[in-house]
C-alpha cells in the first residue's frame, strides 16, 4: 500500500544527509531570506560572556573596551532571541559544553534549524576552557621540531572540542616570528618559515582529517598576514614588508595550510603597506583564493572590520567598513551588532549584490554540513568527560612538554644528583599554573603539575625550601627577595624559576602574551635582582624560565651554573622540568627561535642577509645569546661522513644528503638533526643560510645512526627579480649539524648546472 507522505512532512532536501553536500546547500540557499543568509555570516560572543562583561564592566568600559565589553545597549536577551530566528551563524568564547548546547537548542527552534558553528582558540588543546588536555604552547611544541606530534595534539584536541560541541578552532597560528618584542611569539612555531610550514601543516591535517566525522574540527590558519613583524614590535601595529620578503617568509606557512586541507583562514589585525588585512583583496582573493585555490571560507579577527573606521580610518564609517571587507572577500565577521542590519542595507541598497553574501552562506554551510551538524548539533553531556583528559591525552600533554624543554646552558651541576640535601626554590613561576602559559583557562589544581610539586614529586629526600615571591612580578615583596637572598648563602644549591606571566584571567596584569608587547625583553620587576644576588651566593645556581618568548637574560645567565627555556609547558610542565632536572628525562628540545642578548639587537634571526653584520655592533656582540636551532643534552653528538650523492645536477634534479650522527656519550637520547641551505651567489641576495630539513634520531648511547635527507628543486627555489620562483645554476652549501651556528655545521658544497 502506498503511503504518499505529505508535503508538509517530507524532509526537506538540505535536511537528507544522504543528498550530496552541494545539492544540500542550493536547497537550503533556496530557503533562506536575506536577513537570515546576512546572519550566518555573523559571529557573537557567548553570552554568558556577556553576562560576565555586563556585570564586571563600568557602563564606560562597556561602550570602549572592545577587549571584554560587548553589544551596548543589547543584552544576552537579544542575543537568544536573534539565536531563536536563524539570525546567527556561529559563536565564539562558549566555555562549556551547557552554553553550547543551550544556544543550539535555540538555533534549532529557528524556522530552518541551522545549526551554530561554534569556534574556539583551541591554541594548545582546548585549554581556553576548562576541565581540557592543555599541551606546551607552540613555541614549545616547535622547540621539539616533532611534525608528529603537532598532528597528534591536533587530533587529540579535535576530539577533545567536539566533546565540548565546538567545532572550530582559531589555529594553527603560522605566522613567522620575527621581532621578540612582540607579546605572541608563544603562540607561534617561531622564526623559520620551513618549521613553521611544516608544523601548520600537520595541525592542521590533525585537526580536520577529511572533516567528515564528529571527531573532525575546522581548523583555522591565521593571521594572514604579516602582524609578527610589526614595525614597533606592537600586537595590530603597521607592518610594511616588501612583496619579495611576504611572499618568500611570511606566505610559506599560509600557504602550507591552504594546501593541508584548512577550510579557514583569520585575517590579520594590521594594515600591510597601507591597506588594512581586513580589507585586503590581494590577499583574501588574488593570493588566498586565485594563486592558492583556496575553497573555505575568511573570518575576521576581533571587531577588526570595525577597526577600519575606528582605527585605520580607511571607512568612513561602520556599513562603509563592512562593505569594504566583504567586497575584497571577508565571509564572517568576527563579531556582533550592526553587522546584520547594515549588510542586509548594502545588498538591499544594490551596493552588494546577494550573489556575493550567496557566496559566502555557501562557503560557511558547506563546513557545516560537512561536519555533520545538521545531523549532530549537541554533543552528550554524559560522554564529554570520558574524551576529555583521559589517559592517552595526557600522557601525549606529559611527552610533549619533556620534548619541549630546551637545556640553554649546562656547567656540568645537570642532571642533579642528590648530594644537594638542602634545595633553596624561588621566583614567580616556582608554584603557579602560569606555567599553562597563553590562551589559558584557570584548570583544576589536581590537573597542574607546578614546577615546585614536579621537583618534590621527582626527588622526594630533597630538602626544597620554597621562598614564594607571588605570582605578580610587577609586585615583588622586597622582603621575600632578602629573605631568599638570605638562605641562598645556607642552602647546597638554588633554583630560580623566573620568565613572564601570561595567565588570561588576570589580562591586565601579563607581562606577555596577547596584546601585551614590551619594549624591551628584560625580566619584569625584581627578578633581575634575585637571581643575580642568588647566583651571586656563592652556592651553584640554575635559572628555569617560564615564557612565551626570548628574554634578554645574558648576565644572569652568565652567573648561572644551568639554564633552562621551558617556555609554557603545560599541564604536567612541573613534572617535566623536574625529570629533566633530576635527569629521568634527556633533554631534546631546540630553540625555534633567536634568543638575543638585548632587545637593541633587534631585528636578530637566524636566516639573515649576507650584509646583515657587514658592520658588527661596536661595544656590544653581534652574536646572539643563543642561537636558532640550539638546545644541549646530557650526552653529546659527533656529526660525520657527510656526502651528498651528486656533485653536480640539473636545475630540476634532485640530491640526496647523508651523515652519520653518533651518541658519544653516556646517555641514550635523541638528537634534532638540521640541515640548512645557502644559494651562494645569486641574481637577488640570498639569507646565510635557510632550514630546508629536519629529523627527529633516537640514538642510544655510543650507537651511530645514517640520517639522509633528500634535497629538492623547490628546497633551492627562490624569487629572482621579477618575483618569479627560479632555481638557478650556481653553488650551493649543504650545512647539516646540531643547530644553526657555523661551528655546529659540517658544510659541503655542490653544483646546479
Ligand atoms: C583575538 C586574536 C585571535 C583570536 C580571536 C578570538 O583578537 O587576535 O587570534 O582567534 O581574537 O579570540
Amino acid at each position: 500500500m502506498n503511503i504518499s507522505l505529505k508535503a508538509a512532512d517530507k524532509k526537506p532536501l538540505y535536511k537528507d544527509p544522504n543528498a550530496p553536500v552541494e545539492k544540500r546547500i542550493d536547497d537550503l540557499l533556496n530557503r533562506m531570506t536575506l536577513e537570515e543568509k546576512v546572519g550566518q555570516m555573523n559571529q557573537f560572543v557567548g553570552i554568558e560572556h556577556i553576562k560576565t562583561a555586563v556585570a564586571n564592566l563600568s557602563k564606560e568600559e562597556l561602550k570602549t573596551n572592545t577587549a571584554s565589553a560587548f553589544y551596548p545597549g543589547f543584552t544576552h536577551k537579544n542575543v537568544e532571541d536573534w539565536t531563536k530566528n536563524g539570525l546567527i551563524g556561529s559563536f565564539l568564547h562558549v566555555l562549556t559544553l551547557s552554553e553550547a548546547n543551550y544556544l543550539q537548542s535555540l538555533a534549532m527552534q529557528s524556522k530552518l534549524q541551522i545549526p551554530i558553528l561554534f569556534g574556539i582558540d583551541a591554541i594548545h588543546g582546548n585549554a581556553n576552557a576548562p576541565d581540557n588536555t592543555v599541551y606546551p604552547t607552540n613555541i614549545g611544541l616547535a622547540s621539539s621540531f616533532d611534525t608528529e606530534m603537532a598532528y597528534k595534539i591536533a587530533r587529540q584536541t579535535a576530539k577533545e572540542m567536539r566533546a565540548m560541541n565546538m567545532h572550530w578552532t582559531f589555529n594553527p597560528n603560522v605566522e613567522v616570528a620575527r621581532d621578540q618584542r612582540w607579546g605572541r611569539v608563544g603562540e607561534t612555531y617561531g622564526e623559520d618559515p620551513y618549521l613553521v610550514s611544516r608544523l601548520g601543516e600537520q595541525t592542521v591535517k590533525g585537526y580536520q582529517g577529511n572533516l567528515n566525522s564528529n571527531e573532525n574540527v575546522l581548523a583555522c590558519v591565521k593571521h594572514f598576514v604579516g602582524g609578527s613583524e610589526p614595525l614597533n614590535g606592537t600586537n595590530g601595529a603597521p607592518t610594511d614588508l616588501s612583496e619579495r620578503t611576504i611572499r618568500e617568509v611570511f606566505f610559506p606557512p599560509f600557504k602550507a595550510g591552504a594546501d593541508a586541507g584548512a577550510m579557514s583562514f583569520m585575517t590579520a589585525h594590521n594594515e600591510l603597506n597601507g591597506i588594512p588585512c581586513h580589507a585586503n583583496e590581494w590577499l583574501m582573493n588574488d593570493v588566498l583564493r586565485k594563486e592558492w585555490g583556496f575553497k573555505g571560507f575568511i573570518v575576521s579577527d576581533w571587531m577588526d572590520i570595525e577597526h577600519m573606521s575606528d582605527l585605520h580610518g580607511t571607512a568612513e564609517n561602520l556599513k562603509e567598513a563592512f562593505y569594504q571587507s566583504i567586497m575584497a572577500g571577508m565571509d564572517m565577521h568576527m563579531h556582533g551588532i550592526h553587522w546584520n542590519e547594515l549588510v542586509t542595507e548594502l545588498v538591499k541598497e544594490g551596493r552588494i549584490p546577494e550573489s556575493r553574501i550567496d557566496q559566502s552562506v555557501r562557503r560557511i554551510l558547506d563546513i557545516k554540513f560537512r561536519l555533520g551538524l545538521f545531523e549532530n548539533p549537541f554533543a552528550d553531556e554524559k560522554q564529554s568527560m570520558k574524551v576529555r583528559l583521559n589517559p592517552e591525552h595526557r600522557a601525549t600533554a606529559l611527552e610533549a612538554s619533556r620534548n619541549s624543554i630546551v637545556l640553554l646552558k649546562n656547567n656540568g651541576i645537570l642532571p642533579l644528583t642528590n648530594k644537594y640535601k638542602n634545595v633553596l626554590v624561588t621566583g614567580i613561576n616556582t608554584n603557579d599554573m602560569n606555567i599553562l602559559g597563553d590562551w589559558s583557562a584557570v584548570q583544576k589544581d589536581e590537573n597542574v603539575i607546578t614546577i615546585l610539586e614536579g621537583l618534590k614529586m621527582i626527588s622526594p629526600e630533597t630538602n626544597f625550601d620554597f621562598v614564594d615571591q607571588g605570582w605578580d612580578p610587577r609586585n615583588m615583596n622586597p622582603k621575600k627577595v632578602k629573605e631568599a637572598i638570605a638562605k641562598a648563602q645556607k642552602s647546597d644549591l638554588n633554583i630560580v624559576v623566573a620568565g613572564d606571566y601570561m595567565m588570561r584571567f588576570r589580562w591586565t596584569e601579563r607581562t606577555s602574551g596577547e596584546d601585551t608587547d614590551r619594549s624591551d625583553l628584560d625580566l619584569v620587576g625584581l627578578q633581575n635582582e634575585l637571581i643575580e644576588k642568588i647566583s651571586a651566593s656563592g652556592k651553584p645556581t640554575i635559572l628555569i624560565l617560564v615564557s612565551g618568548k626570548p628574554l634578554s637574560i645574558e648576565k644572569q645567565a652568565n652567573q648561572a651554573s644551568a639554564v633552562i627555556e621551558a617556555w609554557e609547558p603545560g599541564m604536567y610542565g612541573g613534572q617535566a622540568v623536574a625529570e629533566i632536572v633530576y635527569g629521568k628525562i634527556n633533554p631534546s628540545a631546540k630553540l625555534p627561535v633567536t634568543m638575543p642578548r638585548s632587545v637593541g639587537q633587534l631585528q636578530m634571526i637566524y636566516n639573515h642577509k649576507p650584509s646583515q653584520y657587514f658592520h658588527p655592533y661596536v661595544i656590544t656582540s653581534s652574536e646572539p645569546l643563543y642561537p636558532f636551532g640550539y638546545g644541549l643534552s646530557y650526552t653529546t653528538y659527533k656529526y660525520s661522513n657527510l656526502k651528498l650523492s651528486e656533485t653536480t645536477i640539473p636545475q630540476t634534479g634532485n640530491i640526496n644528503v647523508c651523515l652519520d650522527v653518533t651518541n658519544s656519550g653516556t646517555r641514550d637520547g635523541v638528537e634534532i638533526v638540521q640541515l640548512y641551505i645557502r644559494d651562494k651567489f645569486s641574481q637577488v641576495t640570498r639569507p646565510v643560510k635557510e632550514l630546508k630539513d629536519f629529523a627527529r634520531v633516537s640514538l642510544k648511547a655510543g650507537e651511530t645512526k645514517t640520517v639522509t635527507f633528500s634535497i629538492t628543486p623547490e628546497k633551492l627555489m627562490f624569487l629572482d627579480k621579477k618575483l618569479n620562483p627560479v632555481v638557478e645554476p650556481g653553488e650551493f652549501i649543504v650545512m647539516v649539524g646540531s643547530s644553526s651556528r657555523d661551528s655546529d655545521l659540517l658544510k659541503q658544497s655542490f653544483f646546479v648546472k
